[in-house]
């Protein structure tokens, strides 16, 4: 049985769909502060199969204990924390709890039920302010908000842990910018509030419920001004994971692996992609740029192609198209 810790939000829903359709048995813990039950049925109608779903928080070690001891988990796929950036400054007590606190309870009831094999949901902000693209995965690290610092310290408490017992195989996979929904339309990124992210924040523009986007910034040193990123599809990223489990079936280790697409786009290029694939016009403004933003991120995919053979499939067009099929089928 593979724990799935957050797996009912956005990556996590997407990875269960791979999961089971590659016959792995799957427990969800997810305590639905940022997701909805109902993901769980949408799950079923994709793919037959409804996960065990346990409501909880990684931070209830009852509750950790109830599943442990319940199951025999062969290894843990930890997707759940606090994920916003601008949140994260303003509440940085409850990033340091959700995200390292609760780590670190989820890997203390791993140790005592003998469970040692974790791939763990961390982000390309741990990369910092550093110009030197793309991100090559032994950069030095300099994280610029709480929520990017939760990130590394638990990859440093996941490093010490295998350095104190070698039987540990822990990947790390830094995601780059996830985007797109999965062919059905029946699961995306759903957040609950005005996005912050710009993908959303497009569709959002595109569907009429927001007036126009904001551009942060039109003097960065990229080809139109604007910031440029690694778009990557999130149903990349779901096989991704299921990679990074056969690898960690196969090896004891440590690894830490992009998953990005090596290719970088900028804010009105994915405009640009948005307009095409929904035929309508995304209104938008030049702003200042956003306190914290880097010009230019993307990844250096070497590593995963190397170790998890592995490599993202999906180009821009279609992250936009399914993230315009979500957005019509299902956020109204
Ligand atoms: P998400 O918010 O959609 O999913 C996280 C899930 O974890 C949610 O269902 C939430 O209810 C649950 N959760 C949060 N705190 C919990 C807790 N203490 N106990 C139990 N459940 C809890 O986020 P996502 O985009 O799917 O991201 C998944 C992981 O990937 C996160 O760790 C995030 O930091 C990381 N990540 C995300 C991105 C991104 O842009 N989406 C990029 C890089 C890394
Ligand atoms: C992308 C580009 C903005 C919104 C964040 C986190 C990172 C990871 C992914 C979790 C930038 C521009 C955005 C808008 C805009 N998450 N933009 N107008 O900042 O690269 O990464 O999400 O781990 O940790 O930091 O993503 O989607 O917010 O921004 O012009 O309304 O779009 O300036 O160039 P970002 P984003």
């Amino acid at each position: 049985m593979i724990l799935v810790t957050g797996g009912l939000g956005y990556i996590g829903s997407h990875t269960l769909v791979e999961l089971i359709e590659a016959n792995e048995e799957v427990l969800v813990l997810d305590n639905l502060s940022n997701s909805k039950e109902d993901v769980l049925n949408r799950i079923e109608e994709i793919t037959k199969v409804k996960p065990i779903f346990y409501e909880g928080d990684i931070r209830d070690i009852k509750k950790l204990e109830e599943i442990f001891s319940t199951y025999t988990i062969k290894a843990v796929i930890h997707f759940a924390g606090l994920k916003a950036v601008g949140e994260s400054v303003i509440n940085p007590i409850d990033y340091y709890d959700s995200n390292v606190v609760g780590s670190l309870q989820l890997l203390k009831c791993m140790k005592k039920y003998q469970c040692k094999k974790i791939v763990f949901s961390s982000s390309a902000t741990v990369y910092g302010n550093n110009p030197n693209v793309p991100f090559v995965e032994d950069y030095s690290l300099s994280t610029t908000n709480p929520y990017g610092t939760t990130k590394r310290m638990i990859e440093e408490i996941l490093n010490d842990i295998y350095v104190s017992d070698k039987e540990w195989s822990i990947v790390i996979l830094r995601y780059f910018n996830p985007i797109g929904a999965h062919k059905s339309g029946l699961i995306g990124e759903d957040p609950n509030d005005v996005p912050n992210n710009l993908l959303p924040y497009v569709a959002k523009v595109a569907s009429g419920q927001l007036d126009y986007l904001s551009v942060f910034g039109n003097d960065y040193d990229t080809s139109d001004g604007t910031g440029v990123r690694d778009y990557i599809h999130v149903g990349d990223l779901a096989c991704g994971h299921l990679q990074a489990l056969k690898h960690i079936r196969k090896y004891d280790g440590y690894e830490i692996i992009n998953l990005g697409t090596g290719i970088g786009y900028s804010v009105l290029e994915i405009v640009n992609a948005f307009e095409r694939a929904s035929q309508r016009k995304i209104n938008y403004k030049i702003r200042p740029r956003r306190p914290g933003d880097v010009g230019t991120s993307y990844a250096c995919v070497d590593k995963a192609k190397k170790i998890l053979d592995w490599s993202a499939k999906y180009g821009i067009d279609r992250m936009c198209q399914d993230t315009w099929r979500f957005e019509n089928n299902y956020r109204k």
